[in-house]
């Protein structure tokens, strides 16, 4: 079987931004299609969401943009997620004081950073969280995920791809 890059979107409850992540990403790869070579997965660092589908507002967002995303279930990020995927792409800073110490085992391979370091031309460094607003935010967070997966789909494309089909 060839090799699957794997990506990994992670914030607080796994329902509004991580999934959208997702949504927005694997759209991305089927539009350039990719689907078969990068497998996309998202999870939260907290556990009051599990097995919840998205948030309706961001459910509702994403498919204004053509995105489904109702299938999807939260989980919560887990160790053996830091050693089976390539790259683990936070939301924000409170995330990244849960996630890399978690990711900071011998067995761990997967490069932790911030999904908005691939959206260099935003001047946000952080998604914010919407859950607590109205769907305004949920426009913002589609935004930036949009401009950070194109970032990302041309670093996984000069990393990965560049001697395969992509
Ligand atoms: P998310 O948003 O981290 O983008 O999924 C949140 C969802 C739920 C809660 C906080 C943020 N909550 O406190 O339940």
């Amino acid at each position: 079987m060839p090799y699957m890059i794997r990506v990994l979107f992670v914030c607080l409850g796994n329902i509004c931004r991580s999934p959208l992540s997702q949504g927005v990403f694997e759209h991305v790869l089927r539009r350039e299609g990719l689907e078969g070579e990068v497998e996309v997965d998202s999870a939260g660092t907290g556990a009051w969401h599990v097995g919840h589908p998205p948030d309706e507002r961001g459910q509702r967002g994403a498919r204004k943009r053509g995105i489904d995303i109702s299938a999807q279930r939260a989980r919560r990020l887990i160790l053996e997620d830091c050693e089976r995927f390539d790259y683990i792409l936070f939301m924000d800073e409170e995330n990244r004081r849960l996630v890399e110490p978690l990711c900071r085992g011998p067995r761990s391979r997967a490069e932790v950073r911030p999904f908005l370091d691939y959206a260099p031309g935003r001047s946000e460094r952080e998604v914010p969280d919407p859950f607590y607003g109205g769907s305004k935010g949920f426009e913002l967070v589609l935004d930036l995920v949009e401009a950070a997966s194109e970032g990302l789909l041309e670093d996984i494309r000069e990393r990965h791809l560049k001697n395969g089909s992509g």
